[in-house]
């Protein structure tokens, strides 16, 4: 938590120092706490005694003892195997036992297989290919079968609902249409590979006991590099049987930790990033509300990373990691497998590590004017992919063992407004809010609602309110200065990720 404690102390430095005149201790001063959470956002404004400061979710001791399996010499040596096929060029060799992207898929498929055998038949493990035509504009310069290597856990509760892992074992050269020569490709995206079988290694004997509550994949995804191919597939897969897809979560490129040429480094922070309202494929009337009442920061994907934020800050004292959000759909001008998500209509997350490493990445393996080039396992810090590791092993058990994100979050949209008439309800000129949701079906892992709020300010929650059971609340607080989520506590005290609030006809939920 180190870096949330060092940006508290700027801000309290900043106070002190930009505002001597204005800044006194009064029952409203912020309150910076221990592990500096309850700071995100201010805790002054808006003023308001609409629920408690949030505290984050804590994980029982069974997933913590979990996280601290990830073993990160079986990382290394995963990541070795992956390099030493000396290319995953996408349409690289697929005869040799030794070489291209044929041997790396069959290596993962005996690997996976292997892992999950202590599963007894929980885990199933396929690897689903497709004939993707030449493409060279993109880097295909021949047509060749796009596999992925994938393991199924249905879910025992909820198996619809269903939570997918990606990492992508491709790798390219400067010439992303070289099919020939070395691509090491060990921090893109091995590490996030290598991560893929930690997560099948240690979930399997414990699935062949106790099913998560939702359906889990864990996918090594190929064809990154020349167009999102396998990711695209698996994506397309699952809308076209209608799978009930609430998340994605996509390692690519972590494990860059330390060893590059650019410092300070910090090892003990993951990014994540998600697509904002743009990337939604919902109609255009819900975009259109989104954008005017300033849910933009508000889409599946940025609720996803929020709930991995507050998740690993009740469990960074075992992931050893900080969480920074990141509103932007991806790196500057860049993509990644999550994208194929959001195109399917699911919400999709990118983890990628702090500062990349442009030497050891995409580069051809050489030594130029005295700077080693070449994405080359030497490069790569174990350790922090394992914590990654971790951070992923931690959401990925966590949500699909939550009950569902609830559904149908709407507010009343007249309360809060001028007079029209002199016959206006006294009610509408008020600056409360009142919520409905959805309780029908019930989900049999429900303990009770809570609903979340921040000042807009913030990009995580600062607050939190149970409402229990029922369907509708009115909270004496302005929709004009906060922002809400309404999520789902399980009985087992898991929480889900948040939904947003739309405002929708008041005549259809009444008012
Ligand atoms: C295993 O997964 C594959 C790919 O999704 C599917 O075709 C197959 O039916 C599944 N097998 C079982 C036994 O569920
Ligand atoms: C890139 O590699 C392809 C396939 O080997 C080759 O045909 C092409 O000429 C190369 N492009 C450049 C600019 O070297
Ligand atoms: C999904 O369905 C569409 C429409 O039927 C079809 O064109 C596409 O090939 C399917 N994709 C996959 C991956 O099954
Ligand atoms: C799974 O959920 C989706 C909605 O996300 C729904 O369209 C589909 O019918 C459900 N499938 C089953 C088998 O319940
Ligand atoms: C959610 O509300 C919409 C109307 O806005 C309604 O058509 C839909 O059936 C509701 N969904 C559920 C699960 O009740
Ligand atoms: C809320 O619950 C009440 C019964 O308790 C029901 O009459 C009403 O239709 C529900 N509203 C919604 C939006 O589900």
């Amino acid at each position: 938590m180190r870096s949330l404690l060092d940006f508290a102390g700027l801000l309290c430095t900043a106070i002190l120092i930009f505002r001597p005149g204005v800044f006194a201790l009064s029952d409203h001063s912020p309150t910076f706490g221990s592990n500096g959470f309850a700071n995100w956002g201010s805790a002054t404004w808006p003023l308001s005694s609409v629920g408690v400061p949030l505290v984050p979710q804590t994980t029982d001791h069974e997933t913590l003892e979990l996280l601290k399996q990830i073993d990160s010499k079986r990382i290394q040596s995963a990541i070795q195997t992956l390099v030493n096929f000396g290319t995953r060029h996408t349409a690289s060799d697929t005869t040799s036992p030794t070489r291209g992207i044929g041997a790396a898929r069959k290596w993962l498929l005996s690997e996976m297989t292997g892992l999950a055998k202590p599963s007894n038949g929980a885990m199933n493990v396929s690897m689903p290919c497709y004939f993707q035509a030449a493409q060279p504009s993109s880097g295909m310069p021949i047509g060749a079968d796009v596999c992925n290597v994938q393991v199924e856990i249905k879910g025992a509760v909820d198996p619809n609902r269903t939570y997918v892992y990606t990492g992508h074992y491709d790798s390219r050269r400067l010439n992303n249409s070289n099919n020939m020569d070395d691509a090491p490709g060990a921090d893109d995206n091995a590490s996030a590979v290598s991560i893929a079988l930690e997560l099948v290694r240690i979930l399997a004997p414990i699935v062949a006991k106790n099913p998560p509550a939702a359906s889990i994949i864990i996918a090594a995804v190929s064809g990154e590099e020349q167009g999102l191919y396998g990711s695209n597939f698996l994506a397309q897969t699952l809308k076209n049987a209608s799978v009930n897809v609430q998340g994605n979560f996509n390692d690519d490129i972590v494990g860059s930790g330390s060893n590059a040429p650019f410092d300070p480094q910090n090892q003990h922070t993951v990014r994540i990033f998600g697509a904002g309202t743009d990337y939604l494929t919902l109609p255009a009337r819900i975009i259109t509300e989104i954008i005017a009442t300033g849910y933009q920061d508000d889409t599946p994907a940025r609720h996803l990373g929020r709930y991995v934020q507050e998740l690993n800050a009740g469990a960074a004292f075992v992931t050893d990691m900080d969480v920074a959000l990141i509103y932007k759909p991806d790196r500057f001008h860049r993509g990644g497998d999550h994208e194929s998500f959001p195109k399917a209509g699911f919400p999709g997350i990118r983890f990628t590590e702090p500062q990349e490493d442009f030497y050891h990445q995409h580069q051809d393996p050489r030594t130029q004017d005295g700077v080693i080039y070449g994405d080359e396992i030497e490069y790569v810090d174990f350790d922090y992919t394992a914590r990654v590791g971790r951070v992923n092993l931690l959401s990925l058990w966590s949500i699909a063992n939550a009950p569902a994100t609830p559904s149908n979050f709407t507010y009343d949209v007249n309360i809060g407004f001028l007079a029209s008439s002199l016959t206006t309800p006294a009610d509408y000129l008020d600056n409360i809010i009142k919520l409905y949701w959805n309780t029908n079906p019930v989900d049999p892992l429900l303990d009770y609602y809570e609903i979340v709020w921040r000042p807009m300010s913030s990009q995580q929650w600062t607050h939190m309110v149970n409402v229990g059971t029922q369907n509708t609340t009115r909270l004496p607080i302005s929709k004009d200065n906060a922002v809400f989520g309404l999520r789902a506590v399980g009985k087992n005290g898991k929480k889900s990720p948040a939904t947003y609030a739309l405002a929708v006809e008041s005549e259809y939920f009444g008012s």
